[in-house]
């Protein structure tokens, strides 16, 4: 089973990621996980990617689609994948659609006016990834899974957060329209279920899917 997750920044892409991947026996392929790791490790991806990220622009397509077609060729991948922030414009869907197939899109909805609180309150897991949300932590900096340390991702910011909505509603949303005209994607409501309901809600629908 090959599938794109969509969604806006803070939608709970990541969130739901892991969970899916585990249960389907998937590799989640995130394209801002890539980057970040780049970034840490000094590489020459990383250097370029850096001065977008931080400003939440996207990273250039050629770049990143050669991430990607590069990536879905490992051995890993035979048993299905699920990309998490790409295809991320119209461009990047059509390059996909020449070197991928894909199953379903599972699209995430959400009222955007939750998004900069749980954005800017967000922390996440040096070594794990998880994520959490400051309200919930109650001064808590390591994480309950691994007892690695939490941290403040760059571009969780109010203002790089209004940028990378602006991006998405700009280059990312018309995605929905392009991939329901393919009859794939998956509609789910994000705003009110915590994460664990909502997970309960697309493990029903991919359930039925997988068979
Ligand atoms: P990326 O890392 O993909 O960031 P993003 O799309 O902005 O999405 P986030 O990871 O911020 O949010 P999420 O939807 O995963 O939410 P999460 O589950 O963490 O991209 C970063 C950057 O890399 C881009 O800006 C760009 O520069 C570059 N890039 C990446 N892909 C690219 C591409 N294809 N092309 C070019 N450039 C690219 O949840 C968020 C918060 O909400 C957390 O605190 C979480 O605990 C909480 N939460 C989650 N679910 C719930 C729930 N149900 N109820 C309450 N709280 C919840
Ligand atoms: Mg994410």
């Amino acid at each position: 089973m090959n599938l794109i997750l969509l969604g806006a920044p803070g939608a709970g892409k990541g969130t739901q990621a892991t969970k899916i991947a585990e249960r389907y026996g998937i590799v989640h392929i995130s394209t801002g996980d890539i980057f970040r790791a780049n970034i840490k490790m000094g590489t020459e991806i990383g250097l370029l990617a850096k001065s977008y990220t931080e400003q939440g622009l996207l990273v250039p397509d050629e770049v990143t689609c050669a991430i990607v077609k590069d990536r879905l060729t490992w051995e890993d991948c035979q048993k299905g994948y699920l990309l998490d922030g790409f295809p991320r414009n119209l461009y990047q869907a059509e390059q996909l659609d020449t070197f991928a197939k894909i199953d379903g899109v599972v699209n995430i909805n959400i009222d955007h006016k939750l998004l900069m609180d749980r954005l800017c309150g967000r922390r996440v897991c040096k070594e794990c990834g998880e994520s959490y949300h400051v309200s919930t932590l109650g001064g808590k900096t390591t994480c309950d899974r691994c007892g690695g340390e939490l941290y403040q991702r760059k571009d969780d910011n109010p203002e790089t957060v209004g940028a990378r909505l602006a991006v998405y509603n700009e280059q990312t949303a018309p995605l929905i329209d392009y991939y329901s005209k393919k009859g794939l994607i998956l509609n789910f409501t994000g705003s009110e279920a915590p994460a664990e309901v909502l997970f309960g809600e697309i493990k029903a629908v991919l359930d039925k899917f997988a068979k």
